[in-house]
């Protein structure tokens, strides 16, 4: 079976051969159909994140076709239609019961095992690390990160969900609460940043002003319901805000993960506005805004996953997938089989793809 592994950070990633063991109590063999190509797992291969975790396989964005179930699990059966979550949702801790099973206290993804500590990868009888290994042909899952999925949806499409869409629409609509009406600036309009503009749209806000340095990025970002463009590499973001807004937006969402570019976005709101920080930050570095701006009612917020809830929130995004006012075939710019895995993150660096979606 094959699976895409990070042996050293920095270098090209190989597809190479693996075994999968499992599944075991509460586990799940899921088989991989679509796999989103997202910038937190280039942040892992270039090194902007720590990760000591290597041999690693690769993926945390997927769909797929349940194959077989462990003892005890009861939410999903053999043949179910899936996509992968970020977090566990175990449903039982606090968190969870707070409806904010982002922050399932379960949850253990970047640990590099399964919650019970089993490695179920390995190659020639060494164990690999992996968390969800969604870029395997075959992964094993504990079942509380998987939500079952109406059976409808091509699975290439569907597997965006897990990460870009969640991120970027939830960022919007559970974690900021953006009012219908309000000036909505978008720093970053990439695989993520694209559904923070579809969730601006869902939230009926009024001016949704996306910002980029790449042109095809802000053709995108009209595709799916942008209505003013700042080209960063040519323009003055703040001011052209500024203009445009009369005196700030009332949220600007950063969706790289550079303290600039949150600076930036902080700049762009007014008085009582909100900046939301969707992009990762890179390791070891400070948010830093002037205390006299803050103070005038302006709140920085972090956002993790878009204050998501996987099971409630998975099926209604996917409704709305199928009603066409949430899009999905536009984000996918391209199918690549798991063998072009490096291309794939080129096409990320140079601009030229929303998300790939890799197949198997
Ligand atoms: N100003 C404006 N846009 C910029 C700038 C800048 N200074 N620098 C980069 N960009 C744009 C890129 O052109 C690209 O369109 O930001 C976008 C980033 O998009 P992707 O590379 O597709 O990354 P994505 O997968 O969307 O992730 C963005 O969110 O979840 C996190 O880890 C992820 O930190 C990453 C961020
Ligand atoms: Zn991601």
């Amino acid at each position: 079976m094959r699976a895409a592994i990070l042996r050293e950070q920095g270098v090209p990633v190989k597809i190479e051969q693996v075994d999968l063991d499992g599944p075991e109590q509460g586990e799940v063999r899921v088989q991989l159909v679509g796999a989103g190509a997202c910038h937190s797992d280039y942040h892992r291969i270039s090194g902007h994140v720590d990760f000591g975790t290597v041999p690693y396989i690769l993926g945390h964005e997927g769909s797929g076709i349940v194959k077989e179930v462990g003892p005890g699990v009861s939410t999903v059966a053999v043949g179910d239609h899936v996509i992968f979550s970020l977090t566990a949702q175990c449903g039982r801790c606090r968190n969870c019961h707070d409806g904010k099973a982002n922050l399932c206290e379960f949850w253990v993804l970047g640990k590099a095992t399964l919650p019970t500590g089993r490695r179920p990868f390995s190659q020639d009888g060494v164990e690999l690390y992996a968390d969800l290994a969604t870029f395997a042909e075959e992964t094993v899952v504990p079942e509380t990160y998987l939500v079952k999925i109406r059976e409808d949806i091509p699975l290439e499409k569907a597997c965006l969900i897990g990460c870009g869409v969640m991120t970027g629409v939830g960022a919007v609509l559970n974690r900021a609460k953006v009012e219908a009406g309000s000036t909505v600036v978008i720093i970053g309009c990439g695989g993520v940043g694209m559904n923070v503009v579809q969730g601006a749209v869902l939230a009926n806000a009024g001016k949704i002003i996306a910002v980029d340095k790449v042109q095809f990025k802000l053709d995108m970002a009209e595709s799916v319901g942008a209505t003013h463009f700042i080209d960063a590499s040519k323009e003055d973001v703040v001011k052209r805000v500024m203009d445009l807004t009369n005196g700030g937006a009332d949220y600007a969402f950063e969706v790289i993960g550079f303290p600039q570019t949150v600076r930036q976005a902080f700049d762009c709101i007014r008085p009582g506005g909100t900046c939301v920080m969707v992009g990762v930050p890179f390791k070891g570095q400070d948010i830093a805004v002037p205390g006299m701006k803050l103070f005038w009612d302006r709140t920085v917020m972090g956002t993790f996953y878009g204050a998501g809830r996987p099971k409630t929130d998975f099926p209604w995004m996917l409704d709305l997938y199928q009603d066409g006012r949430l899009k999905l075939d536009e984000l996918a710019t391209k199918v690549r089989p798991i063998e072009e895995f490096n291309e794939a993150f080129d096409d990320m660096n140079a601009g030229t793809a929303i998300r790939t979606v890799f197949t198997f």
